[in-house]
């Protein structure tokens, strides 16, 4: 078998032109557009190039976005400050704060600080409840990116055996209860589990969120299964890899996601959906 290349980027783009409309009318009837607020601490290359693309995304749909970008040394108080005030700001429908934040800082308790309604991030414990409990309000971005990906297939999730490797709070755990919801059977891998290859083996959908290159080989992939690869990993050359060996797995399974260009543009796209329904619920309109 050769598997069907998910395009993720394609998708990614078609959901955005849908919601440039949408957000032209929500202007329209409001009278502001949707807000989101990145909030960024130190110099971590990376996360800066990641908050750029959100802030260009935004513009791109016509979310307005407010960034506040932090020195190393900001105390945690500060931040917490600033979030308290970005909270009660009438015009902030979403606040995110990128990770990782500097050592100094205790993450959970400033993610925690987050209004529930405005995490658009989906990391609030508030949230990932909602989500637990089958009443999903703001889902993680990543999983639902994901959630989408695997929609593109027209498969029926129902019954089936899904296997999520990694269990973080940003992806493996919240991805589990989305699969969960749509009705698969699901397997949580983590660093402590023995003989990933038999659960693998037996999975109909792959979700692979260990971030560790390379982790699932081809040749574990059950014919016709569903890949959806997280891992991002650059490689010496500047090319980027994920954790699945993608050549390999192409030879079995029915879809796989690649990388660049499968989960990646989504987290970013399920952002701004999370932004615009926060914005709705704010004004009234869900
Ligand atoms: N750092 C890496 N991924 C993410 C993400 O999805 N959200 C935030 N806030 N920070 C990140």
């Amino acid at each position: 078998m050769t598997a069907q290349v998910i395009d993720g980027k394609a998708l990614a783009a078609k959901l955005k032109d849908e919601m440039h409309t949408q957000v032209a009318e929500l202007k329209q009837q409001c009278g502001r557009a949707p807000g989101l607020a990145v909030i960024i601490v130190g110099n971590d290359p990376a996360s800066h190039v990641y908050v750029k693309n959100k802030k260009i995304a935004c513009e791109k749909v016509g979310i307005t976005s407010f960034a506040s970008e932090l020195p190393e040394e900001t105390t945690q108080e500060h931040l917490l400050g600033l979030i308290a005030d970005l909270n009660q700001n009438p015009r902030v429908d979403g606040i995110l704060v990128q990770l990782p934040l500097p050592a100094h800082m205790d993450a959970d308790k400033v993610l925690n600080a987050i209004a529930s309604d405005k995490d658009v991030d989906g990391f609030h414990p508030y949230n990932v409840g909602c989500l637990a409990v089958r009443q999903p309000e703001l889902r993680s971005c990543t999983p639902y990116g994901c959630m989408k990906l695997l929609e593109t297939t027209g498969v029926d999730l129902h019954g089936k055996e899904a296997v999520v490797v990694g269990a973080s709070n940003i992806v493996g755990r919240p991805m589990a209860l989305e699969l969960l919801l749509a009705g698969a059977t699901v397997t949580v891998a983590h660093r402590f589990t023995e003989n990933l290859q038999s659960h693998i083996e037996r999975a109909d959908i792959v979700i692979a969120a260990a971030g560790k290159q390379g982790l699932i080989q081809g040749e574990w992939i059950k014919e016709g299964a569903i890949v959806i690869d997280v891992g991002i990993h650059r490689l010496e050359d500047g090319s980027l890899t994920g954790d699945v060996d993608f050549e390999a797995a192409s030879k079995h399974a029915g879809w796989i996601t690649p990388v660049p260009g499968g989960v990646g543009p989504m987290t970013i796209t399920m952002l701004l959906a999370n932004t615009i329904s926060a914005f709705k619920n704010h004004v009234g309109l869900s």
